[in-house]
C-alpha cells in the first residue's frame, strides 16, 4: 500500500517529534504492508511553515536513515499546504511541493469553513497542470454540511482524501458517517493515514480499507489503493463523476 498524506518527518509539525519516532513509525508502516509515504508536513497553517527545500532535505535523510536500518520503506515529499491567499504566486515561485513531485497536490481547508477562493485555486492551478487533492473533506463542517459542495469542487477538476481514523470511527460516530457517505457517493479517490505518531494517531490503513470494503464494496477500496500507486508513479488517475446528481444530495445527507 502507498500513503499519500502522512507527518512523518521529525521536528517540523505536530507529528513526529523525534528521529527515533520518526523509525517507530517507519517500522509500523512497514508492518501493516506499507511500501511508500509521502511525507505531507503542515505548510502555511499558521503554525508551520515548511519550504519544499526544507521538506527535501528531511526526506533525503530519513531515507538515509531508514536504509542504514534496513527498513524497507521508501518516502517521497509533499506537503499538506493550507490553503492561503498567495497560494498561486507561491506555488510559480517554487515554494511548495506537490506530492512526491507529480501533478497532484494536498490542499487542507480550515475545519470550519471553505475559503473563498477554493474554486479560483482548483481552477488555476489545473491549468497549469496541477490537480488539488483535498484533504479529508469529511473533517471540514461545511462540506460534511454540504456535499453537493465537494461535488461541485470535484467537477472543477479536484480530487479528495479520506482520513483512516474517520473511517475506523476515530474521530466519531458522525465523521465516520459522513466519510462513508462521500465514499460511497464516488466523492473519495484516496485513503490516507494522516498519521502523526504511533499511538494516538498511527496508520490504520489497513483497518481503514478493509472496513472501506465491508461498507462501499471492493471496487471502491481497490480503486482508491490503486489511485495512491498512480500517484507515486506520476501517472493520471482516472475521472469518476460523482454517483449522486447534485440536486439529490440534501435528501441523502439528511
Ligand atoms: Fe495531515
Amino acid at each position: 500500500m502507498v500513503d499519500i498524506h502522512a507527518h512523518l518527518l521529525p521536528f517540523l509539525d505536530d507529528g513526529s517529534s523525534s528521529l527515533e519516532e520518526s523509525l517507530e513509525m517507519a517500522d509500523m508502516a512497514v508492518s501493516e504492508g506499507i511500501t511508500a509515504v509521502i511525507a505531507t508536513p503542515h505548510h502555511a497553517n499558521g503554525i508551520y511553515d515548511n519550504e519544499a527545500s526544507r521538506v527535501r532535505e528531511e526526506v533525503a535523510s530519513l531515507q538515509k536513515l531508514l536504509e542504514l536500518r534496513n527498513i524497507p520503506l521508501k518516502v517521497a515529499s509533499g506537503q499538506e499546504i493550507r490553503g492561503f491567499n498567495d497560494l498561486l504566486r507561491d506555488y510559480e515561485r517554487g515554494t511548495l511541493l506537490t506530492l512526491a513531485d507529480s501533478s497532484y497536490l494536498l490542499l487542507e481547508f480550515p475545519s470550519g469553513q471553505v475559503p473563498a477562493k477554493a474554486k479560483e485555486w482548483i481552477y488555476e492551478l489545473g491549468l497549469s497542470g496541477v490537480t488539488v487533492v483535498i484533504a479529508h473533506p469529511e473533517r471540514n463542517k461545511e462540506l460534511a454540511a454540504s456535499p453537493e459542495k465537494l461535488a461541485d469542487f470535484i467537477e472543477a477538476g479536484a480530487l479528495a482524501q479520506v482520513t483512516s481514523h474517520s473511517l475506523t470511527g476515530g474521530f466519531g460516530r458522525s465523521v465516520q458517517k459522513t466519510a462513508l457517505q462521500m465514499c460511497r457517493s464516488r466523492l473519495i479517490h484516496f485513503v490516507a493515514s494522516d498519521a502523526h505518531n504511533v499511538k494516538a494517531r498511527p496508520f490504520a490503513l489497513r483497518e481503514a480499507y478493509s472496513l472501506l470494503e465491508k461498507e462501499a464494496g471492493k471496487e471502491l477500496a481497490d480503486s482508491c489503493r490503486r489511485n495512491s500507486e498512480l500517484l507515486l508513479a506520476g501517472e493520471a488517475i482516472p475521472y469518476e463523476e460523482p454517483l449522486l446528481p447534485k440536486k439529490r444530495w440534501s435528501f441523502f445527507s439528511k
